[in-house]
């Protein structure tokens, strides 16, 4: 299946150090920002009770879960030591200032840590 890439919107629509979610039947999505202007997409529902990690703060390529403070590896989707768990990961890239989530992919799965 060719990949489908949908538009989310501007990168500027994302505050630095913060997310942006996308709403879907099957669970949101959450779009993070660095400081350093990259994006990454984890399903928005942290691995240790749920709560909504995009309304958690970046800080370089992890996210601190507002509920907990539990922190997770943007760029893995692994909970940091000492806290366990994963969430899935979704392709997502930057175009010409857009941000673009892959709808056709299915959630990638926890990188090795
Ligand atoms: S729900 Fe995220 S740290 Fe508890």
């Amino acid at each position: 299946m060719e990949e489908q890439w949908i538009v989310i919107g501007r990168l500027s629509d994302i505050p630095p150090r913060g997310a942006r979610v996308v709403r879907r039947a099957e669970g949101n999505i959450a779009i993070f920002r660095t400081a350093g202007d990259e994006v990454f997409a984890l399903d928005d529902r942290c691995p240790h009770r749920g709560g909504p990690l995009s309304q958690g703060i970046v800080h370089g390529t992890s996210v601190t879960c507002p509920l907990h403070d539990w922190r997770i590896d943007l760029i893995s989707g692994r909970a940091i030591a000492p806290d366990e768990g994963c969430v899935a990961r979704y392709p997502v890239r930057i175009r010409d200032g857009m941000v673009e989530l892959c709808v056709t992919a299915s959630a990638l799965a926890p990188e090795a840590a």
